[in-house]
């Protein structure tokens, strides 16, 4: 039987919808919540990322602020801009948006911004927190993806989840997260020898490796729900994400189609963590 759709689009709507009432709420408080967003240079795909996570938090009433630098732009003004935004009372979250100029060091600007203001939950602060099971950020894509598993009902207790991808903005923080879920948890990788034979014991399969349709029908177990975090444009133009989509749909219980899965609930998550940061703070 085809699995059923994990609909991200529908999902990461009831989501924005259950901020905007929670923004209403600190706002009846004095409290709005706000995020800065940073964009150094012009790469074409960040600037509309940018775009979309404004548009976003205007939509649901956080205030938001876009600093838009030049690709040259020095590692200490970056510095600088940040430190003056982590002292902005008005500013609850900030993000700076990847991938920064190859002149920048990026572990050096993600680790200055305030541990409170985290809301991409990238420092190596944060992701401490994370791995023992401390209050903190969960990055915004693998937050999405559990909050996809949650609306389908899907408990990770007991269940075996394999995460295909070690990246440290997916693969790994959703592992973890599935682990704190009681999840017993796979990690496979470029050099895990037989992935077939993981991905075919998976309850729970996350693919997250950035490979055009690597996952095929065979390597799913029937019943499993499939989680595709992959965005890849073939040479024709078409998006498709690193689960070959109409053959796993033939095996699994669930899967998330690509577009319209785990892509809509990045910004989603994004702006549930700004609210949740001005929640902290008061
Ligand atoms: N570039 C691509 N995705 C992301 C993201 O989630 N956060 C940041 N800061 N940069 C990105």
């Amino acid at each position: 039987m085809a699995a059923q759709i994990l609909d991200g689009k529908q999902i990461a709507a009831e989501v924005r919808e259950g901020v905007k009432k929670e923004v209403e709420e600190l706002k009846s408080k004095g409290i709005h919540p706000g995020l800065a967003v940073v964009l150094v240079g012009d790469n074409p795909a960040s600037q509309v990322y940018v775009r979309n996570k404004h548009k976003a938090c205007e939509e649901v009433g956080i205030y938001s602020e876009v600093h838009r630098l030049p690709g040259t732009t020095s590692q200490e003004e970056l510095l600088a801009l940040i430190r003056k935004l982590n002292e902005d009372p008005k500013l609850h979250g900030i993000l700076v948006q990847l991938p920064l100029p190859d002149h920048i060091d990026e572990k050096k600007v993600i680790d200055t911004i305030a541990l409170d203001k985290d809301v991409d939950g990238f420092s190596p602060s944060n992701v401490g927190n994370l791995v023992i099971g401390d209050k903190c950020f969960y990055p915004c894509t693998p937050y999405g993806c559990m909050v996809l598993l949650e609306k389908a009902g899907i408990d990770p207790k007991g269940k075996k989840a394999v995460v295909v991808g070690r990246s440290n903005i997916v693969g790994k923080p959703v592992a973890l997260m599935l682990l704190a879920r009681h999840a017993t948890v796979t990690i496979c990788h470029s050099r895990t020898k037989d992935l077939a034979a993981e991905c075919r014991q998976a309850d729970i399969l996350v693919a997250a490796v950035g490979k055009p349709e690597m996952i095929t029908g065979d390597m799913i177990k029937e019943g499993a729900v499939v989680i595709d975090v992959g965005i890849n444009r073939l040479d024709n133009g078409k998006l498709v994400g690193d689960v070959h989509f109409e053959s796993a749909r033939e095996k699994a219980s669930w899967i998330t189609p690509v577009p319209g899965g785990v892509g809509p609930m990045t910004i989603a998550m994004l702006l549930k963590n700004t609210v949740e940061a001005a929640r902290r703070r008061c």
